[in-house]
């Protein structure tokens, strides 16, 4: 991966949203790479704006919504793209597996047209011989027997999980360079969940197309990510190889937290003690504290986190590709002295 350029560079990247609260910043500040034949991880809690920062990547922000920052796909920018430049870009470059499938398909079109309808607003994408034998081969590639009666089914008809792997299905239709996968596995059995994974793995390894995988589910990230992305309260806390998540393990205390509370293999993780809950929730985004929005959970805040953000000393070089972050004042980034990037 070193010396080729990114798929994908995401720089400073805020989302603000109108609500009846007032404004809420739910992306902040994002910056973060993706490269060819990678998969990212954004793992976090509920709320911390995993899924907003997957859709802002398609520019499918809400309304009464602002962003600001860079989106650059291969270095071109794409964050003011028109919706017609925006649809010739989403399903054919970059793929998104929604978190709520049936929410993501159309009620009143079979899955059929719904396949059918992707390769006609994408012409020329990918060569297809002949449609039926196409959205055949798609459905059973995501381990959907009978093809046929699927194509023909409304949304309405097929199971939670059937949908999630409908979806899988149509997201990589047009075989695009980047996946947003958002919990792709979270309606799925245990056993369709890891043949679900394996495929889009061994795709990935093939086609040497890049993933972000958004999920909460740390054995699902273990197994398929190279680094890992870890969001709080719409920031990135902190960036990790995947090896050295799960060996050494990581550096902010948030992070940590997290992987104390993952129950690993059905049982709880002996090595480190008992399977913990963080305590506390994530504070409401209209009322973040004025320090580190993680203070107030963290064993190891001290008076100094809660009114300010602590300086950002990086533990090691920061690496090149990204710009170094600088602490902002509005900002509740837990960059405590000590912490790596990498
Ligand atoms: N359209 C919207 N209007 C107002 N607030 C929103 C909107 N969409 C998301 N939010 C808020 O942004 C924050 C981040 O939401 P997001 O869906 O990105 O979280 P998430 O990390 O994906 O959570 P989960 O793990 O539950 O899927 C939440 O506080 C949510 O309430
Ligand atoms: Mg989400």
């Amino acid at each position: 991966m070193e010396g080729k350029d990114p798929l994908l560079s995401v720089r400073n990247l805020t989302v603000r949203i109108n609500t009846p609260q007032g404004e809420i910043i739910p992306v902040s500040e994002l910056s973060f790479d993706v490269h060819p034949g990678e998969i990212l991880a954004i793992v976090g809690e509920s709320g911390s704006g995993k899924t907003l920062s997957g859709l802002s990547l398609l520019g499918l922000t809400p309304k009464d919504s602002h962003i600001r920052g860079e989106i650059l796909l291969r270095g071109t920018p794409v964050q003011n793209l028109t919706e017609t430049q925006w649809n010739t870009i989403r399903g054919a470059r970059i793929g998104l597996v929604f978190q709520e499938p049936q929410s993501a398909l159309n009620p009143i079109l079979t899955i059929g047209t719904q396949i059918e309808e992707i390769l006609t607003s994408h012409p020329g994408c990918v060569q297809v011989a002949n449609q039926t034998t196409f959205i055949r081969s798609l459905l059973e590639r995501v381990g959907l027997q009978n093809p046929d009666r699927i194509a023909k089914s409304y949304p309405h008809q097929l199971s939670g999980g059937m949908r999630q792997r409908v979806m899988i299905a149509m997201a990589t239709a047009l075989d695009p360079e980047l996946l947003i996968l958002d919990e792709p596995t979270t309606a799925l059995d245990v056993t369709m969940a890891t043949q679900i994974l394996s495929l889009l793995i061994e795709e990935n390894r093939r086609r040497k197309t890049s993933m972000i995988l958004i999920s909460h589910d740390l054995s699902v990230v273990k197994n398929c990510a190279s680094r890992i992305l870890v969001m709080y309260a719409g920031r990135i806390i902190e960036k990790c190889d995947r090896s050295r998540f799960f060996t050494e393990g990581p550096d902010h205390p948030y992070s940590q937290a997290l992987l104390r509370s993952r129950p690993e293999g059905g049982e709880y993780t002996r090595k480190n003690g008992p399977l913990e809950a963080i305590g506390g929730q994530v504070p409401p985004l209209w009322d973040l504290p004025p320090g580190c929005a993680f203070a107030p959970r963290c064993p190891r805040a001290d008076e100094k986190c809660r009114t300010t953000v602590p300086p950002w000393k990086p533990h090691s070089p920061v690496s090149d590709r990204e710009p170094a972050r600088t602490p902002t004042a509005e900002g509740s980034l837990c960059f405590y002295p000590g912490i790596r990037t990498q």
